[in-house]
């Protein structure tokens, strides 16, 4: 018989509670969902969760009882609490990189002592947050001004990846929150177009650009950085003048200061903030420039108050981990390929994108911590799209395809905008569609609602079946009461958290991010040969043939 211990210490897919699982889902597989309701009055009360300002209902879901314990027990048997425990003590769990991972310390409070690689990191934190408290503040007063002595009243935040995501979906997101007099712009595209066009009707004097990165070696974004600068010197003409004009954010000092950023414009990040993981950081600086510093720290309290929930929480009451593990049950278990993200929140547009970013970059991959194979499913697909734009276009797959998507509906309660009916509709419209995802609809409901004296009676009869939907799609349901800083700051931890979860099930490194590289090897050694023309032979028919052509095209 084999003890807890040993049967921790087994790969996954041989764990006793594994082949468990297995025989959960052949015991699920033709259940409806609806049917477990039916079974169990208190269903949706079992199956759901409150915690501060979120509801989460994850009733619709194709699990009973005995499946969640079990996914609860699996969690358990892959070592999540000394994954946890790892992570709060500031260990180099991105062992491929040599880095701890420690984001959760930069929305710790001032008071808390958290320590990684022997150094309580809070002060330098802190330290950093008030620098950027100060610049904020100097921006908004109009202290700080460009070298003809005028306020700056926009601002261009060049960044790609983390270092634009984060601050891109925060600030739309929190849009009842701007500070009006600064106007906030993303560059991230190399495609010169988004530059050229942000920078149409802009003014040097007034413009203030802030290059995101914390490598401070990315080709995207310091190219158009190196474009920007072109661009002010055009006007501005004397190099002094850019450390009016120029802050950057970065852990690499040396690049920044090289690139010709005043060591003094330069906010700091840490080697153990991952870029997508980041905003949390002075990578929030445009955040903070766009809604002001206390609704920042506001963002930063509330994603402090997820981290203690899921620190704290036992797992059957743990919103990151019960999300992750239903993951993992779709995943796995079911074989369902992607994962849907649908807000029904037009300020939270970005969302699906952002998380796309999160949870691929963080799991796409293949090879386990110890370098071997896993020969299981790891991270899904992401994606999706606001409600109710998403129901006029790709939810007719959602309900009648073959292929199942498990879905997170997204919903904040309390508007920001009420006007006339709208926020009960919409929401109205996210009921019905979670509702419908899970009932479908049989032939026979569709033949009781036909009239024989109906002049379409026979062709309504002809086409019946197109009319019926299978139903037992699975949704997870978060109501947040409104989208405030605070709230939002959750939202974006909750998930977080989820992703490590799921690394820390599927035994991978969900911090490093080495399948980029390629691509950017690959592209710097193909410019140098466009521009020289020379070695268009030296590679694959097919890439060789989009070379000649791409040479013979352009002007
Ligand atoms: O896409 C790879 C990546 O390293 C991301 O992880 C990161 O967010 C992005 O590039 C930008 O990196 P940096 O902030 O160093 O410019």
């Amino acid at each position: 018989m084999m003890n807890n211990k040993m049967e921790r210490a087994l790969p996954l897919q041989k764990k006793a509670i594994w082949k468990k699982l297995q025989n959960h889902k052949i015991r699920l597989e033709k259940t409806d969902i609806i049917d477990l309701f039916n079974k169990n009055p208190k269903r949706f009360d079992e199956f759901s969760i409150q915690q501060g300002e979120f509801l989460l209902d994850y009733s619709k879901n194709r699990i009973d009882k005995k499946a969640f314990d079990s996914l609860i027990e699996l969690a358990e048997s892959c070592h999540l609490p000394a994954w946890m425990d790892k992570m709060k003590a500031g260990h180099n769990i991105n062992h491929t990189e040599r880095r701890s991972v420690f984001h959760i310390a930069l929305r710790a409070p001032a008071d808390e002592v958290m320590e990684t690689e022997g150094r309580n990191v809070i002060p330098e934190i802190h330290e950093e947050l008030d620098k950027m408290e100060t610049f904020v503040k100097q921006v908004h007063s109009g202290e700080w001004v460009g070298y003809t002595g005028k306020k700056i009243i926009k601002v261009i935040n060049i960044g790609i990846g983390g270092s634009d995501l984060g601050p891109y979906l925060t600030t739309q997101s929190l849009r009842p929150y701007w500070i009006e007099d600064i106007e906030l712009h993303f560059v991230s595209n190399l495609d010169g177009a988004q530059l050229a066009l942000t920078l149409e009707g802009m003014d040097p004097e007034t413009t203030l650009f802030i290059v995101a990165s914390k490598s401070f070696a990315t080709l995207e974004t310091i190219y158009e950085a190196s474009t920007a600068r072109e661009w002010f010197l055009e006007k501005a003409e004397d190099n002094e003048h850019i450390k009016h004009h120029f802050v950057a954010i970065s852990s690499n000092v040396e690049k920044a200061t090289e690139f010709g950023i005043a060591p003094e414009n330069i906010f700091r990040m840490w080697d153990w903030v991952g870029g997508r993981y980041s905003l949390w950081s002075s990578i929030g600086l445009s955040i903070a420039l766009q809604i002001g510093m206390d609704n920042f720290r506001q963002i930063l309290a509330g994603a402090h108050a997820m981290d203690k929930h899921f620190f704290e929480a036992d797992f059957h009451h743990n919103i990151p981990v019960i999300l992750a593990m239903l993951g993992v049950w779709y995943r796995n278990f079911f074989n369902y390929d992607t994962h849907a993200i649908l807000p029904y929140d037009s300020l939270l547009h970005l969302l699906p994108s952002y998380l796309q970013q999160l949870d691929m970059e963080s799991n796409g991959k293949q090879l386990k911590r110890n370098g071997a194979t896993a020969r299981y499913a790891t991270g899904p697909i992401i994606w999706g799209e606001t409600g109710s734009n998403g129901q006029h276009a790709f939810f007719q797959f959602l309900h009648q395809s073959e292929t199942v998507v498990p879905v997170d509906f997204i919903a904040s309660i309390n508007t920001h905008y009420p006007l006339r009916d709208h926020q009960s509709l919409l929401f109205s419209n996210l009921i019905a569609q979670s509702e419908a995802l899970m009932k479908g609809r049989n032939l026979d409901e569709v033949l009781e609602n036909l009239s024989p004296d109906s002049p379409d009676y026979d062709h309504q009869q002809l086409i019946a079946r197109y009319r019926t939907f299978p139903g037992n799609s699975p949704s997870n349901t978060l109501l947040i009461d409104k989208l405030t800083p605070y709230n939002f700051g959750s939202l974006l931890a909750m998930y977080e958290h989820k992703v490590f979860v799921q690394g820390v099930i599927w035994n991978i490194n969900s911090f490093d991010q080495w399948g980029v590289e390629l691509g950017k090897e690959l592209a710097s050694q193909l410019q140098r040969d466009l521009l020289h023309g020379e070695h268009m032979e030296d590679h694959d028919p097919s890439t060789t043939g989009l070379l000649k052509h791409y040479m013979k095209v352009s002007d």
